[in-house]
């Protein structure tokens, strides 16, 4: 297995459709709080309007051959997009703006390899890869990363990269990871 990774641009983002649909499905099969806000998630309601809303984006994906078996997905945003995408899951503000100086903030908002792949090392090389863009920022201090329950797997990779459990909303659906 020879694994690469290659930078897709805004205009490609198709490509990462269906496993962008896998890491719902994934998310909402081991989910136990709240698992029906997964309904209606998918890569129409989720990764294109999270694109056209972010100031900048960084897809990254990783292929074996030809075939993409993974990608993570980060973007730049104004911190307010969250309040009101947390709003429409009748949720509380989903951090303290005080914490947070800039108007913008980073966030590793999708990060999903298929099954058989996981546990090699290529979500790290994928991870490292996002951190990367995201600290070019010199603007931005503030990373973010949200991780839906049941997926003990995923908070324990994040903690081992010094993120940090901030807080859990909306009766832990979500438990919300920072860099600070
Ligand atoms: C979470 C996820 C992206 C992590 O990617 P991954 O490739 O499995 O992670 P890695 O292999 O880089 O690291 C996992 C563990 O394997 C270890 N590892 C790293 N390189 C390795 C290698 N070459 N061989 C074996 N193990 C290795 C790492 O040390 C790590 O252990 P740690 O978490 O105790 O530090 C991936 O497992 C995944 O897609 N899971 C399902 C979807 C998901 O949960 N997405 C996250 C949504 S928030």
């Amino acid at each position: 297995m020879e694994i690469h990774y290659e930078v897709i641009s805004e205009d490609n983002i198709n490509c990462i459709k269906d496993l962008c649909n896998e890491l719902m499905a994934y998310q909402k099969s081991i989910s136990y709080i709240h698992t029906e806000l997964f309904d209606g998630m998918n890569f129409e309601t989720r990764m294109i309007p999270s694109v056209k809303s972010a100031q900048a984006n960084f897809l990254v994906v990783a292929k074996d051959d030809q075939e993409i078996v993974g990608y993570a997905y980060s973007n730049i945003a104004p911190k307010q997009i969250y309040t009101n995408d947390f709003a429409t899951l009748q949720c509380e503000s989903f951090f303290d703006f005080d914490s947070v100086k800039t108007d913008d903030v980073g966030c590793l908002s999708q990060f999903y390899l298929k099954y058989g792949y996981r546990n090699m090392g290529i979500g790290s090389v994928l991870f490292k890869k996002s951190m990367d863009w995201l600290n070019s920022f010199n603007s931005i201090n503030d990373l973010f990363i949200f991780v839906s329950n049941g997926n003990d797997n995923a908070l324990k990779f994040y903690q081992g990269k010094s993120f940090k459990i901030s807080h859990q909303i909306l009766d832990g659906f979500i438990t919300v990871l920072r860099n600070t």
